[in-house]
């Protein structure tokens, strides 16, 4: 009985920097925007709720969605929302133990008080404001406004202030000009922490020192057929071996949900994507650098303003395909239309589809494709989003689509009947060329990456996947991404 007792109080004690794994927490969010006075604080009473379900499941952190907190808004508009947050290179600071100062600051001061309330990690995303007169590049109105990662330690002290760096189409806020860096040290390891359109453009060698984990703060549109939040995500920990804590915004109707934890190499050790405008909490513990794999524990806790309960995310909710008319709407990946696309005809057999001289095969065998149309896709080049983004991509995807826009293949159903027994994709990348494989089934099931093998090698690089039951695939394939022919500045 004693000895019980000893052993139990051991094992709480016991903190994260003494075992093998660590106990991970994000949390996506359905933002409350009404009235946009109350909204701030509705969304910070939300977070607070989460962070104790966390810290009752042993979480050592909790990552927040982007735009979470704050709406976005025109720039003038969006400024009520905004708080001055200090630079924690130049002095520390915790929020939550000095009140008066955080008085009018009530973002990072619930944010410094979650954190220190439940020792735990907090990283979170809010909006701030530094008056700059007289700086260069100082806006006509006096003040930076920047997209902001938040981060504090156990005790509540702020340790990292990013500013987004990849703006998407915000215009009322500012690119900052410096670029301090978003790495910061653990109990548990180092981390990195980025927003939303950063993760297009900046992989782990990128920053000043080897990180243990990336923790991801985004609002995520969705595009088909290839850069679907948690397919995207998993082939990012998968193809950098790196773990990512992704929290994304719930808000289908805007084409923003899909959260996880993964977990390098072994991809997913949890993930949620189901259209149903609830918040939800995904934990699971995750084996530190080096270490044994551990059971992850995984859980999922559904949230509204008034109760929470715990979910089985089984994908029953994604529809046939996502619509601006129906409750998920997503949209195609732009540079989609300049796909070369060669349809699968035969139940069984192998095509070939090449563009701009990157060329990729694909050979199959299925239970016989029925009314289904399956395509095989391939682009080499620059991708474009309305000539205000770019980057480099090879990609070669075999997708479920169908006749769209007078495109062969301009719709991409979400499910799918067909079952693959037998695919290998095979495609000659550059060899700087980063390669983040996925593989989806009907309904945005990830498949994990244990069932599926990679060969990377000079000539030709092969993704295989073997099923005996067959797999009812919608997507399955390589986004390529050749960083070193990004535009400069990226
Ligand atoms: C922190 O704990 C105190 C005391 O239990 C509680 O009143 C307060 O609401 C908590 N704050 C947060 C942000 O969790
Ligand atoms: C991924 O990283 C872990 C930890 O560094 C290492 O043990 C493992 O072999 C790596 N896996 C792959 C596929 O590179
Ligand atoms: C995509 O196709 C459009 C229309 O054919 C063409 O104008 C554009 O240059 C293409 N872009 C790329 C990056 O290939
Ligand atoms: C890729 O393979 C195709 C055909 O096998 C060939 O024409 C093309 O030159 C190759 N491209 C590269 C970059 O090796
Ligand atoms: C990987 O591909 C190369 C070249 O095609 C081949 O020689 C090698 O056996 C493959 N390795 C595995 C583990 O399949």
């Amino acid at each position: 009985m004693l000895r019980t007792a000893f052993l139990m109080a051991a094992a709480s004690l016991c903190c994260a920097s003494a075992s093998s794994f660590y106990t991970a927490a994000v949390f996506e969010h359905a933002p409350l925007e009404s009235p946009p006075e109350k909204a701030v604080a509705r969304n910070l009473a939300v977070y607070k709720r989460a962070a104790a379900v966390a810290k009752s499941k042993h979480a050592d952190v909790i990552v927040f969605s982007e735009y979470g907190i704050i709406p976005y808004f025109d720039r003038q508009e969006i400024r009520p929302y905004l708080e001055n947050v200090p630079d924690p290179q130049k002095s520390d600071t915790t929020p939550c133990s000095e009140r008066d100062t955080y008085s009018d600051r009530p973002i990072l001061y619930t944010l410094s008080c979650i954190a220190q309330n439940h020792s735990m990690f907090v990283v979170a995303n809010m909006g701030d404001i530094q008056k700059c007169e007289g700086e260069p590049g100082c806006p006509p109105d006096g003040v930076f406004q920047y997209n902001t990662n938040v981060v504090f330690d156990r005790k509540g002290k702020l340790l990292v202030r990013y500013h987004k760096k990849n703006l998407f189409f915000e215009y009322s806020l500012d690119v900052p000009q410096e670029e301090p860096s978003p790495v910061f040290e653990t109990d548990f390891g180092t981390f990195a922490t980025l927003v939303c359109f950063d993760l297009v453009y900046k992989r782990p060698s990128d920053f000043p020192k080897p990180i243990d984990g990336l923790m991801f703060t985004t609002e995520w549109l969705n595009l088909l057929p290839h850069f679907t939040s948690v397919q995207f995500f998993q082939s990012w920990a998968v193809g950098n071996n790196v773990t990512l804590l992704a929290a994304n915004l719930q808000k289908p109707w805007q084409a923003n949900m899909g959260s996880g934890i993964f977990h390098g190499a072994e991809g997913a050790l949890v993930y949620a994507f189901n259209p149903d405008k609830v918040s939800k909490l995904l934990v699971a513990r995750v084996p530190k650098t080096g270490a044994a794999k551990v059971p992850p524990k995984a859980s999922i806790t559904a949230f509204t303003e008034k109760d929470s309960w715990e979910h089985r995310d089984d994908g029953k909710d994604v529809p046939d395909e996502c619509s601006s008319k129906g409750p998920y709407s997503c949209t195609n990946e732009p540079m989609s239309r300049n796909y070369t696309f060669v349809r699968l005809r035969e139940p069984a057999g192998r095509v070939e589809a090449c563009h701009n001289g990157f060329c990729c095969s694909l050979s199959y065998a299925s239970n016989g494709l029925k009314e289904e149309q399956f395509h095989l896709g391939v682009f080499s080049g620059m991708y474009d989003l309305q000539n205000t983004y770019s980057w480099c991509e090879e990609e070669c995807v075999m997708v479920r689509c169908d006749a769209a826009g007078g495109a062969a293949c301009g719709k991409f159903p979400l499910r799918s009947g067909a079952r693959f027994h037998n695919v290998q994709m095979r495609a000659n990348f550059t060899a700087e060329t980063t390669i983040y494989p996925s593989a989806v089934t009907s309904g945005m099931r990830l498949v994990q990456p244990h069932k599926w093998h990679l060969n990377r090698s000079r000539g030709a690089t092969t993704l295989s996947l073997a099923d005996f039951a067959g797999m009812k695939l919608t997507s399955f394939g390589m986004k390529g991404r050749c960083y070193s022919k990004d535009p400069p500045g990226k």
